[in-house]
């Protein structure tokens, strides 16, 4: 059996996987986190492949562009005996090489890995399990939904220790329901919804309490609002994301006015926040505003975020942001064209509509209207 993903391949593993398969597993940071000792030798690394080989449904996690060999995936019916695991019931274990951290690549081979087990192999339940202190093995069973359940204080017989292991379960119902999202037009009806929805995201992350609430109250009166373009996301009857784009210029620099997007608030609700939903409300709405023939998005964010949809600095496209002293960080203005080429010999200052801008005592009125919630200075706030 071969699995694909965007980036990957997931096959089974050969003989003469080895000599890689040697080289990332000789890391002492990879197998002791894992549950194994680091491999000696590539004949060490030949004979667990022998070993592998035996298993019914172990991967060797391959990148698709050069086919060089980066980790790998099991499927496994529990055979450590510390597991009870029915058949209905299997647990995906992962690893990946050192080069190749931190990049997404494990959470895209788990995802497939849980979509194989639930659907081809008819898996009804799948655990995962991460030891003590593995905070980033933790995150990728998070980011793919699975939910703890249980800690255990397990014999690791591989490397002969009791350790801690956190275990992590997904039903096939609850993944089922996570692929059922929908994105469809923001209605009259959801307003409040979409209000409390978008206050509970923001609340205390840019600074103590939000304004976000409100401003797209009084966006949606706005002449700049595009009503085609506001957007929500729903997962099992309930709106979990929601994004919306206004109309503004950017006044160039040779006296021209060139239309342009910007967007937001764009938000997630907080128990469904790095699990993939924000980029995909995002490309959805970015895809409906070039079908509208809209040429260019600009806005305030981060391009951790936002780079993986394609923006950049808007400053790479000459674009500067409106009352910013020369010299001032920009790296948060951040621009994509929608339509290719579309910025080529513009140069200019782009505008924040005026709709933005709220006052504070008209935010705390409004804030009235929802249940009380405790405004707090966290580290990482950019504003008072
Ligand atoms: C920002 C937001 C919309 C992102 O949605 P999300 O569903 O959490 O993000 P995704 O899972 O789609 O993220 C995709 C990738 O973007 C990057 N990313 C997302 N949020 C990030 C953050 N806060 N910091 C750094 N990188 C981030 C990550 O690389 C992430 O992949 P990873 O989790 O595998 O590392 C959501 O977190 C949110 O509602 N935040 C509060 C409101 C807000 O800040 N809105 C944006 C204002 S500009």
């Amino acid at each position: 059996m071969i699995l694909e993903t965007e980036r990957l391949i997931l096959r089974p593993w050969r003989e003469d996987d080895a000599s890689e398969l040697f080289e990332l597993a000789k890391d002492d940071r990879v197998g002791p986190a894992a549950g194994w000792k680091p491999h000696k030798s590539v004949s060490e690394s030949a004979e667990i492949i022998r070993t592998v080989l035996s298993e019914p449904i172990t991967f060797a996690v391959c990148l698709k562009d050069t086919g060089k060999l980066a980790g790998s995936l099991g499927i496994m019916l529990g055979s450590d005996g510390n597991r009870r695991i029915g058949a209905e019931e299997a647990e995906i274990g992962y690893w990946i090489g050192v080069p190749y951290w931190g990049q997404g690549l494990i959470p895209e081979a788990v995802r497939e890995a849980i979509r194989y087990a639930f659907t081809d192999l008819n898996f009804k339940t799948l655990r995962c399990g991460y030891f003590d202190g593995n905070e980033k093995s933790k995150r990728v069973q998070e980011k793919c939904g699975f939910k703890y359940d249980r800690t255990d204080r397990v014999f690791v017989s591989q490397i002969g220790e009791y350790r801690t292991e956190h275990m992590s379960k997904l039903t096939r119902e609850e993944w089922q329901a996570m692929q059922s999202f929908v994105i469809r037009p923001e209605r009259k009806e959801d307003e409040a919804e979409v209000e409390n929805l978008v206050r509970e995201s923001f609340w205390n992350v840019y600074r103590p309490g939000c304004s976000e609430h409100y401003v797209i109250h009084v966006l949606r009166e706005d002449p700049a609002f595009v009503k085609e373009l506001d957007f929500v996301m729903e997962l099992g009857g309930r709106i979990i994301g929601q994004n919306m784009f206004m109309r503004t210029v950017i006044e160039g620099d040779d006296g021209r006015t060139v239309p342009v997007l910007t967007m937001g608030p764009i938000c997630i609700a907080n128990e469904y926040k790095r699990m993939g939903y924000g980029k995909k409300i995002l490309d959805y709405s970015l895809e409906k505003a070039a079908a509208m023939g809209f040429g260019a998005v600009l806005f305030e964010g981060n391009i951790k975020f936002y780079g993986k949809s394609g923006f950049q600095y808007a400053r790479n496209f000459g674009i500067r942001y409106h009352d910013l002293p020369e010299g001032e960080d920009d790296s948060f203005f951040l621009c994509r064209e929608l339509k290719p080429g579309c910025l080529g010999g513009v140069t200019g200052v782009y505008q924040t509509p005026a709709g933005y801008y709220v006052d504070d005592k008209d935010v705390e009125a409004f804030d009235k209207n929802f249940p009380p919630k405790q405004k707090l200075k966290l580290p990482g706030q950019l504003f008072d």
